[in-house]
């Protein structure tokens, strides 16, 4: 089977398309380059022996995606592209919605016109309101985002859900990730952000390869163990995994559905520094600073129902993913740019 993968050369669809390949699917990419380099998908195609279709291009564009399902026998579709900076989604609230809401409007109406409707979507922990009791749960309450990008990925979860009540032969996976970092064993693809990383495992391995200077920790005054922030880091390939056992689902079931994919662990930013500093004897200069604006102090799922309707569950540890970003980025100093 055929599985399209929209936004498959960035950092979690670049990793889900090697376990597809593995995994015995056809994979077929459209990416429109805004945030990845098409070096990933080179590296993909290396790393599995076998090839992959890639279409560049954007996905609010109908005519290449009709031509894309003309071309091609698709029988499930992984929704990845989207813009995903928290912050510039502030700046730049039009482009966010237009780009995420957009792409998903776009991508259904030709899916619908070919009557293929299985789904899988990026949506994120951050559709969680900050009142909710931990672990979060999917049935724990969404809502009151507080930036444009959070918004969309709610929206588009609403908009989704509202299409498999409306027509009972949508299959549509909406998954929740909580933070994914880690990169695939090799060495050979990994998170590649442009300009200064806002997520706290880019930011480590750019201070440990030296490329800056010290790391800013967001505050120590949280109501946590250590006062530092608490999150549930997931490895990109037990991410990776997670979509492979959803496109499963989704060929199987009818209907929309939600899934956490988390570990079910929850880490401060202190035990993530130091861990990494003992996985790779590595030194990582930190500061502390204010709180960043919008943090919360503890964010972490629950995984179970993951485990019992997709049978997936996070396998790899804190030391695996430690190990793996920096074999990343220390092979890799300047990203794909070399
Ligand atoms: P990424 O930026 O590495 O990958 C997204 C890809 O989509 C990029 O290759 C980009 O070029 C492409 N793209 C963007 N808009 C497009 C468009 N209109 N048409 C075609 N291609 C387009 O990001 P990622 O970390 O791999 O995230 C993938 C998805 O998961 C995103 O939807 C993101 O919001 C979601 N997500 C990510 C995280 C995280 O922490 N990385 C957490 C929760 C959810
Ligand atoms: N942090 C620092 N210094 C940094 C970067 C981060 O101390 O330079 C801290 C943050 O304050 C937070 C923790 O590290 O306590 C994790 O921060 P990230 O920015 O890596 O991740 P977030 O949990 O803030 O956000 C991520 C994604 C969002 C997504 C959210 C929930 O970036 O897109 O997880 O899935 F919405």
């Amino acid at each position: 089977m055929n599985v399209l993968v929209t936004g498959g050369a960035g950092y979690i669809g670049s990793h889900t398309c090697l376990e597809l390949l593995e995994n015995g699917y056809g994979v077929i990419v459209i990416d429109n380059l805004c945030n990845s380099n098409p070096k990933s998908l080179d590296r993909v195609q290396e790393l599995t022996g076998k090839t992959l279709k890639f279409y560049e291009g954007d996905v609010r564009d109908e005519t290449l995606l009709t031509k894309i399902f003309t071309e091609n026998e698709i029988g499930c579709v992984i929704h990845f592209a989207g813009l995903k900076a928290v912050g510039e989604s502030v700046a730049k609230p039009w482009e966010y919605y237009d780009n995420n809401l957009n792409s998903t409007l776009v991508l259904t109406k030709v899916m619908k016109q070919f009557g293929m409707k299985n789904i899988i979507f990026s949506s994120s922990a951050t559709v969680y309101t900050a009142d909710n009791e931990m672990p979060l749960k999917e049935t724990s309450r969404t809502g009151n985002c507080t930036n444009p990008y959070g918004w969309t990925k709610y929206m588009t979860e609403q908009i989704l859900s509202g299409m498999a009540t409306a027509e009972a032969d949508w299959s549509i996976v909406l998954l929740r990730y909580f933070n994914p970092i880690g990169a695939h064993k090799s060495g050979r693809i990994g998170e590649d952000p442009r300009g200064i990383p806002n997520n706290l495992m880019p930011y480590i391995t750019q201070v440990a390869v030296g490329r800056r200077e010290s790391l800013s920790i967001f505050g120590d005054d949280y109501d946590t163990p250590d006062g530092t922030g608490v999150r549930d880091y997931i490895h990109v390939v037990d991410l990776a995994k997670g979509h492979v056992a959803a496109v499963r689902y989704a060929t199987e079931n009818k209907g929309c559905e939600v899934f956490n994919l988390g570990t079910g662990v929850g880490y401060s930013v202190l035990d993530m520094v130091h861990a990494f500093i003992d996985a790779n004897r590595v030194p990582v200069p930190y500061n502390i600073v204010e709180r960043r604006p919008g943090d919360i102090a503890t964010c972490y799922a629950d995984p179970a129902k993951s485990a019992e309707k997709l049978g997936w569950k996070a396998e790899l540890g804190l030391m695996d993913m430690c190990r793996d970003s920096w074999n990343w980025q220390k092979n890799n100093p300047m990203g794909y740019g070399e």
